[in-house]
């Protein structure tokens, strides 16, 4: 299976795809040619029927630092044609087990997708964030529904509103994680889980994915298009503007102008 974008790899043995993000000079920040090319091998690995699991992996230590601040500041869209909404639509759609493997940052879609994957590993020196808030951004990728209803309220606005860091211990205490391991060891558990899933009875394994996920899936289409619409509006809004350009500048953003 080829990859649309070099900064995208994709590798498939023993009927697991493995997709690494591979942009490790900008902490596999993800461009809309990244999005595309993830969403493109996820919507052929679901009719292929050669595929049965997807690993999800970053290279160079990082998992992703979410969505690059500078094709966000440049005007690239999020609306429903936009790469990043169609590879939201093939990951939360995607009818096989996907496994994500984490080193290193998680930052916003790098966390909120862990959120769509059915088995998160990752190494005890990951660190994850959903900054949006600090960016002058709103919650996206359903994350304003499924934390509450994951972690409870008080802790899904601790990490929503503060935006603040937080470990793999603690994401696995949230129920973002399944497992932390010693660090440097996340993929090759990741590639254990995806080979003894790739092994089970593959219309069974849809099944029960299917099953275990069709409660939310009823109410989550809809949150993350009203997640995206805001999101889109946010982009255009002189609080991201302010927050974007102060990540760029190596300072910190000045909300203090604004009402
Ligand atoms: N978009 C664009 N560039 C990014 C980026 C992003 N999301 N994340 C990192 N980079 C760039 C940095 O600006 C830096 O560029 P430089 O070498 O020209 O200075 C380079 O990648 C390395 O990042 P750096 O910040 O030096 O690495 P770090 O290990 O100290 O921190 C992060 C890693 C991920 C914690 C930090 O880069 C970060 O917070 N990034 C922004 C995350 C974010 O807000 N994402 C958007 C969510 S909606």
């Amino acid at each position: 299976m080829q990859s649309t974008c070099a900064e995208i790899q994709a590798q498939v043995s023993d009927r697991v795809l493995e997709i690494t993000i591979n942009r490790p000079e900008r902490k596999n920040a993800l461009t809309m040619a990244m999005y595309s090319a993830m969403a493109e091998l996820l919507n052929n690995a679901a009719n292929d029927p050669g595929i049965r699991v997807v690993i999800l992996t970053g290279a160079g230590g990082a998992f992703t630092s979410g969505n690059d601040l500078a094709d966000f500041l440049g005007g690239s869209a999020t609306g429903e044609e936009s790469p990043v909404f169609q590879f939201m639509m093939a990951l939360y759609n995607f009818p096989k087990p996907v496994v994500a493997s984490v080193s290193g940052p998680a930052v916003g879609i790098g966390t909120t997708m862990l959120l769509h994957c059915d088995l998160s590993i990752a190494d005890d020196d990951a660190v994850f964030q959903m900054p949006f808030v600090n960016l002058g951004l709103c919650p996206e990728y359903c994350s304003s529904f499924l934390l509450p209803r994951i972690m409870g309220q008080a802790k899904a606005s601790e990490l929503l509103l503060l935006g603040k860091k937080f470990d793999a211990h603690t994401a696995a205490d949230v129920n973002i994680l399944n497992e932390v391991v010693y660090s440097g060891e996340a993929l090759s558990r990741a590639r254990g889980y995806a080979r003894e899933l790739a092994q089970k009875a593959p219309e069974a394994v849809r099944l029960s994915k299917k099953l275990l996920r069709q409660g939310t899936m009823e109410n989550g289409l809809a949150v993350i298009r009203e997640e995206a619409g805001h999101f889109q509006k946010r982009l255009q809004s002189d609080e991201f503007r302010e927050a974007a350009t102060a990540f760029m500048e190596k300072r910190p953003a000045d909300f203090s102008k604004f009402d």
